[in-house]
């Protein structure tokens, strides 16, 4: 029994978590990650980023995603693979290296190909492109080399190189801001349609889901707005949820809730394929001041684990 094997049971293809190879270096940690009744997939937190896997131009460095991709087959744990093109954790050689539209293109394809096809097959999925919008539901210029450059078109072009490494792999858009309906819930439907009309192919919807506690309001929210994608055509699910409340006055009992909140939402979704959380303990959270996971800062489990278990219904 456990968060996944109830996922399982209900119909889910996982319940996972974000990892890293800070993570899988504290025994303690890593011995919760590794217990496949509780997570059955995972998502590298860093490791397989553009700066992390092409740090110059042309060469590649795939040990540490490895290690972490080593560990999920050895349990039975599936992939999900993050991220091939985002606008943060691009080298410098890409950002400084004033490359014109046509030879950054071929700078992204050439990334695309070798990571995809390094890892493929072994990817349940690939979030091929990560927070390319603007709050308005506007496509991203300010900040992205990508959209800056070549603009929009990325996109497609992306999607296109992806499935052409990897014909299996489920290719995601993946954006924060996007688990309820509203402007940039809009922005990224519009963006899922514009990569069909390019004749590109896209297969998934990733709700990132970084949220707060108490401000996580009822599952019929994000039943409406998972309903609005499923029906473009696309599957669904929550990537890097986490559940925010502050270390120095936490609210645990309200975060449970809130957990149990986003999981019968994807309960009642069947286009909602699974939920991940952004890591599993508090020791290891990208929130400063805030203990917004499952387990606690001394690895014990929280609230928020058995109101998960409980959400998920019986095993
Ligand atoms: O690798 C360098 C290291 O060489 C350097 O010495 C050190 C000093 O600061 O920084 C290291 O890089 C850090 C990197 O994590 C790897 O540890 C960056 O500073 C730090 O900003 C980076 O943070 C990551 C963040 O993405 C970057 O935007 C977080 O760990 C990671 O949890 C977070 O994950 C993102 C998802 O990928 C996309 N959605 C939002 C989510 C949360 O921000």
């Amino acid at each position: 029994d456990g968060l996944n094997a109830r996922a399982v049971a209900a119909g889910k293809k996982y319940f996972g978590t974000e990892i890293s190879t800070i993570v899988m270096a504290d025994s303690s940690a890593n011995a919760i990650a590794k217990n496949s009744q509780d997570f059955g997939q995972y998502t590298c937190e860093n490791e397989m980023k553009f700066d992390a896997l092409e740090p110059s131009r042309g060469t590649f460095s795939y040990t540490s995603a490895d290690k972490i991709v080593a560990q999920a087959q050895a349990n039975g744990q599936i992939m999900r693979c993050h991220n091939l093109v985002w606008h943060s954790q691009v080298p410098s050689w890409v950002t400084n290296g004033k490359f014109d539209n046509a030879t950054l293109i071929s700078i992204m394809k050439n990334h695309i190909a070798n990571v995809v096809g390094h890892y493929k097959g072994k990817c349940y999925a690939w979030d091929v492109v990560n927070e390319a919008l603007n709050e308005d539901g506007s496509y991203r210029t300010s900040g992205s080399i990508w959209g800056s450059t070549i603009g929009p078109a990325f996109i497609p072009i992306a999607f296109a190189a992806a499935a052409a490494a990897d014909p299996t792999a489920k290719l995601y858009y993946n954006d924060y801001n996007c688990d309820k309906p509203g402007s940039k819930a809009t922005g990224a439907q519009n963006l899922i349609k514009m990569v069909k009309q390019y004749g590109a192919p896209i297969h998934g919807f990733g709700m990132q889901g970084h949220m707060t506690a108490g401000q996580v309001g009822s599952a019929s929210q994000y039943v409406t707005n998972m309903r609005a994608f499923a029906n473009l055509g696309v599957e669904v699910a929550f990537t890097e949820l986490d559940i925010s409340t502050p270390s120095s006055s936490p609210n645990f009992a309200q975060q449970a809730t809130d957990y149990a909140t986003i999981v019968s939402a994807c309960k009642q979704v069947s286009a909602c394929v699974g939920i991940t959380t952004w890591g599993f303990t508090d020791k290891y959270t990208w929130i400063s001041n805030s203990y917004p996971l499952i387990w606690d800062t001394s690895l014990q489990k929280k609230a928020a684990y058995n109101a998960i278990l409980n959400a998920w219904g019986s095993s």
